[in-house]
């Protein structure tokens, strides 16, 4: 079994780059079974399995200098930001005991979204996986006798301590993080693909993002994580999470859409019944949100359809589709959904194959 003291770096005789640069393109995800609740240090409570996406994704170069003050500076689309300095700072303590190396170095960090920033999709899986990907080019060039399979292992558990969706953010097209039964080589260190065949019912699947509200979220993931400590329903659902991931790895096998519309709409909606029944309970979704639920419920009745929906930590939907179905659907969403997005904004995007060097 992998444990945390297989990603110590301990190759001390390798010399050190004067000078490097990296840049790395990390997708963002949509979990279709939900990680809600974890425990120290950024080990969750229940395993989870995500799509990762195409169009929405982070890009990040870190350029290191040797230097004897490891200071950062930080570029976001051009522009100095020191406001994402203390995240990325935590990000390195929280990592720099296994790659120790990074100590010797001072960084300037470019980054930008191809999403527009305020649009309530969060970065923090797409951008803490870019910035682990970085890291890892830099232990790569130190120490070239690294496998593949190591380096973006490393790269999911080093993501992983910056933000724990990040863990499914390096790979593709289906990734599973915490360790589950029926899940060979899975672990809550890292993600893990998918191992088994996938059905091609859920090849190339679509994912139309609803931006219903772009505002800044009142509760954040890390405060409706913490909730879950003590929330009276938490054990039975992380139980539930781990038993609808055994039940969605079948449905990815067979194809069974009909299954996977109910596992995956039922796991959106448990998420926020954790939230409004949290203590302090929060309400993360608008009136929007529930209109666009009830047209999806009607329309799928009416068509026969395929079309779902699921929810991340917030009030935008995410519309999911069959590749064979995306005619009708998208026609049903620019005519009858996107009315409800704040400014009509929102955007295509689809299962994508995960992170890449640039
Ligand atoms: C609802 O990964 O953002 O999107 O580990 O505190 O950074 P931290 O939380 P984060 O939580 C994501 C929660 C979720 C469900 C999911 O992606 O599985």
């Amino acid at each position: 079994m992998t444990t945390e003291q297989d990603f110590i770096f301990t190759a001390s005789e390798n010399t050190l780059p004067e000078n490097a640069s990296f840049t790395w393109k990390a997708p963002s995800n949509i979990a279709l079974i939900k990680y809600w609740g974890k425990s120290k240090p950024q080990l969750p409570k229940n395993a989870s399995i995500s799509f990762t996406l195409d169009a929405c994704y982070t890009q990040t170069t870190v350029e290191f200098t040797k230097s004897t003050n490891a200071d950062i500076t930080v570029y976001f689309e051009e522009q100095q930001k020191d406001d994402f300095k203390p995240k990325i700072q935590q990000f390195i303590n929280r990592i720099k005991e296994y790659v120790p190396f990074i100590t010797e170095y001072s960084m300037i960090v470019r980054t930008r979204n191809s999403f527009p920033h305020s649009s309530g999709i969060a970065s923090s899986a797409s951008g803490m996986a870019a910035l682990a990907l970085c890291m890892m080019s830099l232990e790569k060039t130190i120490n070239p006798t690294i496998s593949e399979d190591y380096f973006f292992q490393k790269a999911s558990f080093l993501a992983r301590l910056g933000s724990g969706s990040a863990a499914r953010s390096i790979e593709g097209p289906l990734v599973v993080w915490g360790t589950h039964p029926e899940i060979k080589n899975s672990s809550d260190l890292f993600g893990e693909k998918f191992p088994h065949k996938v059905h091609e019912n859920f090849h190339n699947f679509h994912d139309t993002i609803l931006l219903v509200d772009k505002g800044e979220k009142q509760v954040s993931s890390t405060v409706g994580h913490n909730l879950m400590h003590n929330h009276p329903f938490a054990e039975q659902r992380f139980k539930q999470a781990n038993k609808n991931l055994a039940k969605l790895s079948k449905v990815l096998q067979t194809g069974d859409l009909k299954s996977f519309i109910h596992i995956v709409e039922s796991e959106a909606l448990t998420l926020h019944a954790m939230m409004l029944t949290s203590d302090p309970y929060f309400i993360l979704m608008k009136p929007n949100t529930l209109e666009i639920i009830q047209k999806i419920w009607k329309f799928r009745a009416e068509t026969e359809t395929n079309i779902c929906f699921t929810l991340d930590a917030g009030a935008n939907v995410h519309v999911l589709y069959p590749e064979k179905e995306k005619e009708i659907c998208n026609k049903f969403i620019v005519n009858e959904l996107i009315k409800y997005c704040q400014n009509q904004h929102y955007i295509c995007d689809m299962v994508g194959f995960g992170a890449k060097q640039i």
